[in-house]
C-alpha cells in the first residue's frame, strides 16, 4: 500500500487511450467500497466518457481544470446531502478509494474540486448539476479525471515527508 500512496501523484495530461472496461470496473467497485458514517452510503457515481460532456465539465469551474482537456473518462462523486450530514466526508473517501485504485492499475487521475468553487457565473456545483442533470440535494464533491498517464511525476519518498506534522500523546 506504501508504494500505491508514494507512487500517486495527481496526472493532468493523458494518452489517446481509452480506459478498458476491465479497469472502470475496477474503478467503480473501488469507490463503491468506501466506507460511509452509519453505513448510510449517500454517495453516488456518475461515469462519464462523452467528450461534448467532458468539454462542458470544463466549463464547470474557473481554474484547475487542466486534466480534463485530455482525460479520456471522469467520475463525478456527488453524494445526497439530506441522506448524510457528513456527506462530504463520504464522498472524500470514495474519491480517494477510486483515486487509489487508479494508481494501483497504473492509470493516473486528479481531483477536481467543485464544492466551494466558481464557474464565471455561477457555483461549480451548480454548474455541474445543470451539465449532468443532477438533483439539487445532491452535493457535487469533484470531479476525478482518470487515463493513461502522460506525464512523468517522481514518486514520493520518506524524506518528502513532514514528519514535524505529527505529535505524540499531546499536541
Ligand atoms: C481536495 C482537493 C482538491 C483538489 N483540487 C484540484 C483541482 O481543482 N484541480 C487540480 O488540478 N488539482 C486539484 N487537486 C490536486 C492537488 O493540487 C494535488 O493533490 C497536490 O498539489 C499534491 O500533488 P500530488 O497529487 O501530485 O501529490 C486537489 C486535491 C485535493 C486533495
Amino acid at each position: 500500500m506504501l508504494d500505491i500512496l508514494k507512487n500517486r501523484r495527481s496526472i493532468r495530461k493523458f494518452t489517446n487511450e481509452l480506459v478498458s472496461k476491465e479497469d472502470k470496473e475496477k474503478i467503480i467497485k473501488a469507490g463503491l467500497l468506501a466506507p460511509s458514517s452509519m453505513n448510510k452510503k449517500p454517495v453516488e457515481l456518475i461515469v462519464i466518457e462523452n467528450k461534448e460532456t467532458i468539454e462542458r465539465l470544463e466549463k464547470c469551474k474557473k481554474l484547475g481544470t487542466l486534466s480534463l482537456k485530455t482525460s479520456p473518462l471522469v467520475i463525478a462523486v456527488v453524494a445526497d446531502s439530506e441522506a448524510s450530514d457528513v456527506w462530504v466526508e463520504d464522498a472524500s473517501i470514495a474519491a480517494t478509494f477510486i483515486q487509489l485504485e487508479v494508481e494501483k492499475l497504473g492509470l493516473g487521475s486528479t481531483w477536481i474540486q467543485m464544492r466551494r468553487r466558481e464557474a464565471e457565473e455561477k457555483d461549480s456545483e451548480i454548474a455541474v448539476r445543470e451539465v449532468l442533470e443532477i438533483p439539487n440535494k445532491y452535493g457535487v464533491l469533484a470531479l476525478i479525471s482518470i487515463g493513461h498517464k502522460d506525464e512523468d511525476k517522481s514518486p514520493y519518498e520518506d524524506g518528502d515527508l513532514d514528519f514535524s506534522k505529527v505529535r505524540y500523546e499531546k499536541f
